[in-house]
């Protein structure tokens, strides 16, 4: 079994990592992925852009056994199922994890345009709760949201295997 990840700014390979050191497993970014074979059982980890899991669709040769997907939100929004269907995950376990992001400032190109975007709609919400106006400060001030106790719903799943 190996772990196999795509990250773009690291927080989803913080967790990845963070999995190899406690099972011993051994991580591939996607960009290795021709030294996994087929049969090869694996935990995949990618970011999520606009509901997606990034690098997931790479995996269609894999014999993919739990797939874990970051985000800003506390949990996957708007829940699993949905973000279940929307990858088409059938019949695999799904975990979400908190992910993190870079301040709006550092970041670049497309990413960083969709991110104001995103955040110029949260912030014409007119009932702000708790939770909105911690997703606005998070994205213009940048947030590490990664906590190993995020991965203990995986580890339970995997030592009950
Ligand atoms: C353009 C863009 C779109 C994003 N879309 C979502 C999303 O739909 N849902 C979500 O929870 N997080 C979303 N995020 C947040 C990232 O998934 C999150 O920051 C992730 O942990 C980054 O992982 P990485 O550091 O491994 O690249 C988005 C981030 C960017 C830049």
């Amino acid at each position: 079994m190996v772990i196999v990840c795509e990250s773009k700014t690291g927080f989803t390979m913080k967790y990845a990592n963070m999995l190899s050191q406690k099972t011993g497993l051994k991580v591939f970014p996607t960009k290795e992925l021709d030294k996994v074979g087929s049969d090869e059982e694996v935990i995949f980890f990618g970011w999520m852009k606009a509901g997606m899991i990034q690098g997931l669709k790479k995996m269609k040769k894999h014999n993919v056994i739990a797939i874990c997907a970051t985000g800003t939100a506390r949990n996957a929004e708007p829940d699993d199922e949905t973000v279940m269907a929307r990858n088409n995950i059938k019949d695999i376990p799904f975990f979400y994890m908190r992910g993190g992001c870079l301040p709006l400032k550092q970041m670049k190109g497309m990413d960083k345009f969709l991110m104001s975007l995103f955040v110029k709609m949260l912030k014409s919400k007119k009932d702000k709760d708790e939770e909105l106006i911690e997703a606005i400060s998070n994205i213009e001030n940048g947030f590490d949201g990664v906590k190993e106790e995020n991965l203990a719903p995986l580890l339970k799943w995997l030592s009950e295997r």
